[in-house]
């Protein structure tokens, strides 16, 4: 199936100039949504994860259904001060300030090949505080998996891990 269709543009949002790619519709798509799962599901099988760590909060809208197809673990990278018990927080810098990134101290175990899942790669910024917070913790990060990548902005070049996308935009 093809996914493009059921992925909407909405121009000027959040911002005067921006395109934004609204999931919204794929996800209320149910034939379109299952079809998106079963092929991250074999993108990122390969990989072998023993976790899938989403990033608060559209990537947990992928991670947690496909830890379910998987069968692995599913853990959440949120923004800072949501998470109880001890965490361990990762700062990175955006155009304007900063944003802080969080895991609980005990999500992952050291050694455990944590594949991290997100909705949409744009300038990888979100990803790559992300891969590094999961390696603070002693994860492996062996891949990225995104319904949407926005190519034309090279968030993959800046990545240090393999980025698996399902529909890739060039403009
Ligand atoms: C969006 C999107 C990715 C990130 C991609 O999240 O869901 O997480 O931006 O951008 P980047 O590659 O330039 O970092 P957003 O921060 O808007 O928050 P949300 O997921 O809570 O909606
Ligand atoms: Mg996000």
């Amino acid at each position: 199936m093809d996914l493009r269709p059921h992925i909407r543009t909405i121009p000027d949002f959040p911002k005067p100039g921006i395109l934004f790619y609204d999931i919204s519709t794929l996800l209320a798509h149910p034939g379109a949504w299952k079809s998106a799962m079963e092929k991250l599901a074999e993108r990122v099988r390969p990989y072998r994860p023993d976790v899938l760590a989403g990033i608060d909060s559209r990537g947990f809208l992928t991670a947690a259904p496909l830890a379910l197809l998987l069968g692995c673990g599913f853990v959440m990278v949120r923004k800072k001060g949501k998470l109880p018990g001890p965490t361990i927080p990762h700062s990175y810098a955006l155009e304007y300030g900063t944003d802080t990134l969080e895991i609980q101290a005990d999500a992952v175990e050291p050694g455990q090949r944590v594949v991290l899942l997100d909705d949409l790669l744009a300038t990888g910024g979100t990803a790559g505080a992300a891969v590094t917070l999961l390696r603070k913790v002693g994860a492996e990060v062996p891949a990225l998996a995104v319904v949407m990548e926005l190519a034309f902005l090279g968030g993959r070049a800046r990545l240090d891990v393999p980025v698996e996308s399902l529909v890739q935009y060039d403009s």
